[in-house]
């Protein structure tokens, strides 16, 4: 029998209370943060869908294996608890903790980035680009053809463009290239997955040319899931056979740990090349820590191990996938356009195609976060002109999209308070044409969005 429910595979041993308030109160938070929704204390947010890092409920084992956490300087047991199970995972030979995903970025490209190289990827995450960058080197994106045509759905728009590879590799030079990135999830572009077929044929170029194939791993289990539930030949297989699978066409991981295993804080970055490895450790103990526990604590390198196994549990990937298609289900019948297919993690609502009438220079994407929090207490983040709007000779250069996005945190909210924020979507569609645009009063050169000052404007 297959139920149409589908249950959270949990039940609750620790809850925290949420923060209700009244539409008055809201509306002062909002006028005292500047309608900047980063400026919000999170106890007077009610559903908080700003992100999925670091925001999930640990279950009750890894709390269990907090308590054995060894906070041995040197050689911990967790140390070694950790390795096995990310070589299990990975199958990669020298394995280093370190503090959150971009520390383990920011070593790599230490380490071989720099003036004159390229690195080559489906998508860059923002921070993976800003290391990059910051060591000197060139960051190119090269996503599928489609992956920007958020109305038309397909399976795997977290591909990389396998002809532009190549195109790019030849005219670069494969010696100024020192890594192919493959993002999974492709969060940069709606956290769609990239496909088995498609990092087989990348790794095939890259070992043609001899570039190491680095994967950013964050969301490696939703990534596998989306193999296992929409690729022909892999729906009888295991997600942690495919998870392996994917591991076997790189030669190294960069691991955002707040993502797919669940642990509040961590990452690793972990890699086969000794060279690579040994220049990597030398970064890692001067700036994260010795390299049994490179920034983390014992606790944490437990948390973290227990969790890259309970990720794998397919009832809860079916879960987590279908609650994320169940919310997309619930926008679209309320009228409201998303970015299609949703992703693994969150859905994106199109603010351009719900508000056509603010024009981009009104930040469409932040005059819908504004009006989420005012009605409801919900918290989403825009990610439009706010983020990524630029001023070129005092002309304002609008980002290629407005988009809303409405990330899920792991194991935390039921569905009920997914049918909520659908709800309030429902309720501001009625009323979507009388949102005001917003004007930018104060910003910042860079990453503007964290702490932009902005005014609703009259309508
Ligand atoms: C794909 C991807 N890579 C890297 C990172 C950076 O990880 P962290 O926030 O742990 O530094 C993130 C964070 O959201 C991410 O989504």
């Amino acid at each position: 029998m297959s139920w149409k429910t589908i249950i959270e595979p949990f039940k609750i041993k620790t809850v925290e209370p949420l923060g209700f308030t009244t539409l008055p109160e809201r509306e002062a938070v909002l006028r005292e943060a500047c309608y900047n929704i980063f400026a919000i204390p999170a106890d007077k947010v009610l559903v908080d869908l700003l992100t999925d890092s670091g925001t999930s409920a640990m279950s009750a084992e890894q709390w269990a294996c907090v308590m054995r956490g060894d906070e041995s300087y040197a050689g911990a047991r967790s140390f070694f608890t950790f390795e096995a199970a990310v070589r299990r995972l990975t199958g990669y030979r020298h394995i280093m903790p370190v503090h959150q995903g971009r520390a383990a970025e920011r070593i790599l490209f230490s380490v071989v980035g720099g003036p004159g190289k390229t690195i080559l990827s489906n998508s860059h995450f923002d921070t993976t680009r800003a290391n990059a960058e910051a060591s000197g080197c060139v960051a190119l994106d090269l996503p599928a053809p489609g992956a920007l045509d958020f109305d038309t759905p397909a399976d795997f728009k977290g591909d990389i463009d396998l002809k532009a590879l190549e195109d790019a590799i030849r005219r670069i030079g494969k010696q100024n290239i020192p890594m192919i990135v493959m993002t999974l999830t492709n969060n940069s572009l709606g956290g769609q997955p990239a496909s088995m077929a498609n990092l087989r044929e990348t790794s095939r170029i890259a070992r043609h040319y001899g570039i190491p194939v680095i994967i950013d791993c964050a969301r490696f289990a939703e990534n596998a899931f989306f193999i296992k539930r929409r690729e022909p030949g892999f729906a009888s297989r295991k997600v942690s056979d495919i998870a392996q699978e994917i591991f076997s066409y790189g030669s190294g991981a960069m691991m955002s740990s707040k993502k797919d295993a669940f642990a509040n804080i961590g990452g690793f970055l972990a890699l086969n090349d000794p060279d690579w490895a040994k220049a990597a450790r030398e970064i890692l103990i001067l700036g994260e820590g010795f390299p049994t526990y490179g920034g983390l604590a014992g606790r944490d390198l437990e948390a973290i191990a227990r969790g890259l196994t309970e990720v794998l549990d397919e009832e809860y990937l079916t879960y987590r996938i279908r609650s994320i298609e169940y919310l997309a289900e619930g926008l679209r019948k309320a009228g409201v356009p998303i970015v299609e297919p949703p992703g693994g993690h969150a859905v994106y609502v199109n603010a351009r195609k719900f508000l056509p009438h603010i024009k981009p220079e009104g930040y469409p994407g932040q005059s819908l976060v504004c009006e989420l929090y005012r009605t409801a207490g919900i918290r989403a983040v825009e990610i439009g002109s706010l983020m990524f709007g630029k001023t070129e000779n005092g002309k304002f250069v609008p980002a290629p999209m407005e988009l809303v996005r409405l990330a899920i945190p792991r194991r935390v909210y039921t569905q009920s308070h997914i049918d909520f924020v659908i709800e309030v979507f429902a309720d501001i569609a009625k009323r979507r044409d009388r949102l005001p645009p917003m004007r930018l009063i104060e910003g910042s050169q860079r990453l503007t969005h964290f702490t932009a000052k902005m005014m609703p404007e009259p309508v």
